[in-house]
């Protein structure tokens, strides 16, 4: 007994402190699984020893005291927080209780009761559950008065959060003023023919940064140096908790909105409902959220979401399970911070643990050098992974990754997996630190240091960065040479068969022929998709010669812009400097590439294969000023074969209607 006094005792001492990191600091030191872990085996301890029980334990509160830098707002009604199940047997349990409990405690007034449940003889038979995703963010409530949104604030310990009214305000998709919609069933019809929002509304919900917006600040901050984000919801708490709201714009932050506070003047039936009403307020809430009838239709959303989690943009660590009668809600009532009508039924962790065996260097198309943990294979989410990305020497340096070390990894989404923390306390004390060589490994050049990021200084003599450039060029949305994999660009380069995107071009049957692996068909379908490739439009053109920061976007720009790439060659840094989109750190990059005589002499290279440099005239062709918009399936084109079309006679394209 008294080892487990002691172990319960250690146990809040570490929760506390890690709950510090994360909740105050937004800078936790361990994995969420492993955080989950503790928790849960002090809930165990608990729950065997409740005499054990004191009121600071942290299963007895939300989390820790806010920082002082924000004002702070008190929320009327406590934010809870959720019980977590982790299977199928525990959702079913959280599921049997809830029958249990509303059959023990029957309502005083059978009549109004059980509409939303279904019985049979004694017992109750379903329970209506509505089914939501389990965004991985942040939770804050908005306060609406009279329909304006007058005040928005973090959960903080569940009691007090911090007020992050003017931040909130920077996110688009929360309303500055509700909407009146024209029908609501539980409201009284206002003025002006609408119906008029609560005197007070409360509004919940989860603020999330989408994950492409989480890759694209990390690859910021890892180009000014500046320590990344472990995941996409520290960087939406710091982006939501900056002083100056300013920043906090820059961050396209989001929002979805599940549930209520305080409503002042109107009583909804269920959940279901209420959720309908918030949207009919202009607010946002999730598009998957679904009603399920019984525990079994909750397990198959919850299957179905996890198998479909990879394809949504923003990350959902879970589904959130909530009874939807809320007369059945209140009767179920809440223990512990926590409501027994709800259930956070969690999804495999996106974290796991495992060995560093060596560390890799990859070289990239610009010659950046990236380090490359290679590690004993461990699942992650349900996918195996062996390699995970450590970023650059200070991130390596930040967490102190050192060979031999066990460490975290994880991935969100199909973000390339990367090393979060080391474990020190598995260290054995033989882990070897790692830095960056000063000779690139695959062609010897001097490695030289701009910013956080290390460049093999070789350019196109480097084996590497022309095995990126030639894969840049063949890719799918550049020339798209179909067949052409990235192994076989690494053979064709070892060869000694291409040292150039122009080579392909001579590329001979026989010469493929004599390499391993390739067959009379195989040579021949690569010939003739090469060949094919030789009429490319001038935005893809452009795009596939890898110029720095011309992305898809700046390609088409520029290709309206100039109309060839012989006009692009002319232009002076001014010129360029003179287009809308394009700023000095992008005409830069366009116009060294163009003075770069290995460049040029690839581009003659092209030109003598044959391969088209179109002209885009800027009011000719049949479809100019027209933009056309492609939904749904064709049968003669693929979108990208329309888009083309329509590109090279004068139209543009769009994904949207505005
Ligand atoms: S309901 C009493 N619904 O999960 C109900 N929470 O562990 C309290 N979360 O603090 C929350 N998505 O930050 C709810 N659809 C959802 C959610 C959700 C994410 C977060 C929220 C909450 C935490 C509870």
């Amino acid at each position: 007994m008294p080892d487990i006094k002691k172990e319960v005792e250690k146990l809040r001492q570490d929760i506390n402190f890690h709950n510090y990191r994360y909740y105050v600091l937004d800078s936790p030191v361990i994995s969420d699984a492993e955080y989950d872990k503790l928790m849960r085996r002090l809930e165990e301890l608990e729950a065997k020893h409740p005499e054990l029980i004191t009121l600071d334990s942290p299963t007895q509160r939300v989390g820790a005291k806010p920082l002082e830098a924000f004002g702070t707002i008190t929320h009327t009604i406590p934010m809870l927080s959720l019980n977590n199940a982790f299977s199928a047997e525990e959702a079913k349990e959280f599921d049997e209780r809830v029958k249990k409990l509303l059959s023990l405690h029957p309502p005083i007034n059978t009549s109004g009761a059980g509409s939303a449940l279904s019985r049979k003889g004694r017992g109750i038979e379903e329970i209506e559950y509505v089914a939501e995703p389990k965004i991985d963010g942040l939770a804050i409530e908005l306060v609406y008065e009279d329909g304006r949104f007058t005040a928005g604030s973090t959960r903080g310990d569940g009691y007090t959060g911090e007020d992050v009214t003017q931040n909130l305000k920077t996110i688009k998709s929360i309303p500055m003023r509700l909407l009146n919609p024209p029908f609501v069933p539980p409201l009284k019809k206002g003025g002006m023919g609408g119906f008029s929002p609560p005197s007070r509304l409360e509004v919940r919900g989860e603020v999330f940064l989408p994950l492409k917006a989480f890759e694209k600040i990390n690859k910021q901050r890892e180009k000014t140096g500046e320590p990344l984000f472990a995941n996409p919801r520290n960087a939406a708490a710091g982006s939501l908790r900056q002083l100056d709201p300013k920043i906090t714009a820059s961050r396209p932050l989001d929002i979805f909105c599940y549930g209520t506070g305080v409503i002042e003047g109107v009583k909804f039936k269920t959940h279901w409902e209420t959720l309908e009403t918030l949207k009919l307020f202009g607010l946002k809430t999730n598009p998957l959220i679904k009603k399920c009838n019984g525990i079994e239709s909750v397990l198959n959303y919850h299957k179905e979401m996890e198998k479909n989690r990879d394809n949504l943009p923003y990350e959902v660590d879970g589904i959130v399970i909530k009874v939807n009668d809320l007369e059945l809600q209140g009767r179920l009532g809440v223990i512990t911070r926590s409501p027994r009508w709800a259930l956070a039924y969690k999804f495999k962790p996106r974290e796991a643990a495992t060995k560093i065996r060596g560390i890799e260097i990859g070289v990239g198309r610009t010659g950046a050098l990236t380090p490359v943990a290679v590690m004993e294979p461990v699942e992650v989410g349900g996918v195996t992974i062996e390699r995970a990305t450590l970023h650059n020497q200070d991130e390596i340096d930040r967490k102190d990754v050192r060979v031999g070390d066990t460490v975290v990894v994880a991935r969100a989404g199909d973000v390339i997996p990367e090393v979060v923390m080391v474990i020190k306390e598995k260290r054995a004390g033989n882990e070897k630190p790692f830095k960056i060589p000063d000779k690139c490994p695959l062609c010897n050049s001097k490695v030289e240091r701009i910013g956080a990021i290390h460049y093999c200084t070789g350019g196109l003599s480097c084996p590497a960065q022309v095995k990126e450039t030639i894969k840049h060029f063949v890719s799918k949305r550049a020339m798209d040479i179909e067949g052409l994999g990235d192994k076989h660009i690494e053979q064709f380069v070892d060869d000694g068969l291409i040292k150039d995107v122009a080579d392909l071009y001579y590329l001979k049957r026989d010469e493929l022929l004599k390499l391993e692996r390739w067959a009379e068909k195989s040579a021949d379908n690569l010939i003739d998709a090469i060949k094919k490739s030789k009429t490319p439009t001038l935005p893809r053109l452009i795009y596939g010669m890898g110029i720095r920061q011309v992305g898809e976007h700046m390609a088409h720009v520029l290709a309206e812009e100039f109309g060839s790439i012989e006009a692009i060659m002319q232009a002076d840094k001014e010129r360029l400097l003179s287009v809308h989109d394009i700023g000095p750190e992008t005409a830069e990059g366009i116009y060294d590439f163009f003075q770069e005589p290995h460049n040029l002499k690839v581009i003659e290279k092209l030109k003598k294969a044959d391969v088209l440099f179109p002209e885009m005239k800027k009011v000719s062709g049949k479809l100019a000023g027209k933009i056309f918009l492609f939904t749904g399936a064709m049968s003669s084109f693929s979108r990208d074969e329309a888009k083309d079309l329509v590109e090279k006679h004068g139209g543009k394209t769009t994904s949207s209607i505005s």
